[in-house]
């Protein structure tokens, strides 16, 4: 992978794919961190006198011009972080003007493109449009990881008619994720939670055959539950699932893979009477409960095991942690992992914004050995998957 090391961007317009798809309430961001991520590599080729186009999407708003997810409210958080340099933006993405923009520009200046996905062509991966993006620049950085799943023209198009390369953010995600995950320190755990296991089942069939301890929580663990014959009561629960998830309980059997599944779980009738909350074993759940974090028992199980592994990988949470008290197996949970990482006995590594918003709030972000925010592309790259982006980049 060739990376910032190896250009002279002295002079040269560079455009570099980010990933500014950040949350936002009424025009304004509500949280920087993707943006402040990319810093390192914007002020790198700042400080070596290139030009920059940045190029990113924002949302999904399928191939529609649609203001709610315009990206022109970053140029003012863009103004803040970066002294150097002038910020411009452009509405259009491509077209005849904005060459003559790129023109006049100096060495560390910035041009933000509106969002791509504005324009179908980013997401068919149309080739023209890839060709009009690629004809403001002479090299292309990409420096979203967490896109680089998306064989979009910005990720995959892009890079047949550009020099490519690979940005300081995206360096740092791929070194670390494979550091520590290509050839790990074993005992390996995962923690697999979230929603629902139908968009994890590649993730779980991949992690079966590599993990000893795989420990499962949140919604999907519901679907596991009910397919050994639980009553899950008003759960979230996928029981078209069930077949499948007896399958990759199988598996995991046959490559000897212990599996942590709830013994005790914290119920409420619904999810906003959290003050009703209880606290069951497994086979004790009322028809009429939900079940909404994983129990005491379950968490101390969990515990031991983190006590026992050398590296730890982490996707979903285990409750619903939005609502309190919901979030305590979680928060018990990274806290164990956070002091086992701390004590140097664990490399731990998190990924997905879900996860890592969790892990914010448990306070335990900055004691992970790495958490990533790419949520798919973490997913994928977990699945072993081939993602486009990162492909593109090791021609
Ligand atoms: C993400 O937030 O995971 C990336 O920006 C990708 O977004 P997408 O799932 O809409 O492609």
């Amino acid at each position: 992978m060739k990376t910032l090391d190896s250009i002279d961007v002295k002079n040269k317009t560079v455009m570099v794919r980010v990933d500014f798809n950040v949350p936002m309430k009424d025009g304004h961001v509500t949280d920087v961190t993707r943006i402040l991520e990319t810093l390192p590599t914007l002020q790198e080729l700042q400080k070596n006198g290139a030009k920059i186009v940045l190029i990113s999407h924002l949302g999904r708003p399928e191939g529609k011009v649609d203001p709610a997810f315009s990206l022109k409210p970053l140029v003012e958080v863009l103004k803040d972080q970066l002294t150097a340099g002038s910020i411009y933006f452009s509405d259009q993405p491509i077209g005849g003007g904005l060459r003559s923009l790129v023109n006049g520009m100096y060495p560390g200046d910035i041009l933000l493109l509106e969002n791509l996905r504005f324009y179908p062509g980013e997401e068919s991966n149309d080739d023209i449009f890839s060709q009009h993006l690629a004809a403001l620049a002479d090299l292309y950085v990409n420096d979203a990881f967490s896109v680089s799943h998306r064989a979009h023209a910005s990720v995959s198009g892009i890079t047949r008619y550009l020099p490519v390369y690979a940005g300081r953010l995206l360096e740092k995600e791929m070194t670390t994720l494979e550091a520590v995950l290509t050839h790990p320190a074993k005992p390996l755990m995962a923690i697999v939670g979230g929603a629902k296991i139908s968009t994890k089942l590649g993730l779980l069939k991949n992690l079966g055959s590599r993990v000893q301890v795989l420990a499962l929580g949140g919604g999907m663990a519901n679907t596991f539950l009910y397919a050994l014959g639980h009553s899950v009561g008003k759960s979230l629960c996928e029981p078209g699932q069930a077949k499948e998830a007896l399958m990759i309980l199988e598996t995991l059997k046959s490559n000897d893979c212990q599996v942590i599944l709830p013994q005790d779980v914290v119920i409420a009738p619904n999810l906003e009477s959290g003050h009703l909350s209880a606290v069951v074993d497994i086979d004790r759940v009322p028809s009429d409960q939900m079940i909404l974090d994983v129990g005491p028992k379950t968490v101390k199980a969990i515990q031991e095991a983190i006590h026992q592994a050398k590296t730890l990988v982490w996707n979903g949470e285990l409750g619903v942690t939005e609502v309190m008290p919901f979030d305590q197996g979680t928060v018990a949970v990274a806290r164990s992992v956070a002091e086992q990482t701390k004590s140097g006995t664990l490399k731990s590594i998190a990924g997905g914004g879900d996860t890592a918003a969790a892990l914010h709030k448990a306070g335990c972000f900055d004691d992970f050995t790495y958490v990533s925010m790419a949520g798919g592309a973490f997913l994928e790259w977990l699945e072993g998957r081939v993602l486009p982006g990162v492909e593109a980049l090791k021609r």
